[in-house]
């Protein structure tokens, strides 16, 4: 599957993308908090942050295909103004809250410790792809011990495992993680792959405007999904080149002509 990667600032490099040519939008832009990301995108004040979040919505969401899906990560900061803004452009399915699994210690001692991201789903149409199935979560032995009663027997539901809540419920990448790269707010793979596989059909296209470490084109690559994005400073696009060409090479399975699939530019 291609993977065309821009060392790029989103809003004029989506111009570039065709209208109604995108599955799946997974946008994970700054968070309006003052983060470091090696430039200046994280220093917007609240007016100019919103007014920001306007324009690349608003560049991102003629892109999405009649049945397409869009998700944003956001926290309570800024998540309602956010919100409110895709609302007019799309219908909103849920608010999903990614619980960072922060261990108890520490935080804040003059108002509650804020553990979780907001993340918006949002779709183009009521015709919209899911696949549940492709995300459904495997009942754990306990569960299973509990239903062996004659009336639970042979249910279908109970083998193939239930479908996610809106609550998720994942650690964060802590620095000695596996997966971590060296990007401050680097999302676990395990959120973003729910995304692709539950939103974007098996040869479909993600859009990732703010690509950070490339968790989306990751998960793009090892799901058969073709993938466009864009990512402003070039340390963390050297990260996304080395994990998509890491992903497509064999290390997570698979060894393919890298240079035939990834377009670098
Ligand atoms: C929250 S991080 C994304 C993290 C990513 N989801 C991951 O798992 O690594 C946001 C990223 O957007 C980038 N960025 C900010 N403004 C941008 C713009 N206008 N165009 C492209 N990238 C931008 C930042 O450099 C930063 O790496």
């Amino acid at each position: 599957m291609s993977a065309l990667l821009y060392n790029e600032d989103a809003l004029t490099g989506i111009e570039r993308v065709a209208d109604s040519s995108v599955d799946l939008v997974i946008a994970d832009p700054p968070y309006g908090l003052g983060k470091d990301y090696g430039n200046d995108s994280d220093r917007l004040g609240a007016r100019e942050y919103l007014a920001w979040s306007r324009r690349w919505i608003d560049a991102v969401v003629p892109k999405l295909k009649a049945n397409g899906s869009l998700y944003v990560f956001l926290t309570w900061q800024h998540s309602p103004e956010v919100f409110s803004h895709l609302k007019t452009r799309l219908a909103m399915m849920n608010e999903i809250i990614w619980d960072r699994r922060v261990p108890s210690m520490g935080g804040s001692t003059r108002k509650f410790s804020s553990v979780h991201d907001n993340i918006g789903f949002f779709v183009k149409s009521r015709d919209y792809y899911f696949d549940v199935d492709a995300v459904r979560i495997p009942y754990d032995a306990e569960t299973k011990k509990a239903r062996t009663r004659s009336i639970f027997m042979g249910k279908k539901w109970l083998e193939v495992g239930y479908n996610p809540k809106d609550v998720w419920s994942v650690s964060r990448l802590h620095r000695q993680h596996g997966e971590r790269e060296n990007h401050p707010t680097q999302k676990p793979l395990e959120i973003v792959e729910r995304m692709v596989l539950a939103s974007c059909p098996p040869g479909g296209t993600v859009l990732d405007p703010f690509m950070g470490s490339g968790t989306s084109a990751v998960a793009a690559a090892r799901n058969g999904r073709r993938f466009v994005g864009f990512e402003l400073n070039p340390d963390y696009f050297a990260i996304v080149e080395k994990r998509v060409a890491e992903t497509i090479n064999g290390k997570h399975g698979g060894n393919q002509d890298v240079a035939s699939l990834l377009s670098v530019t």
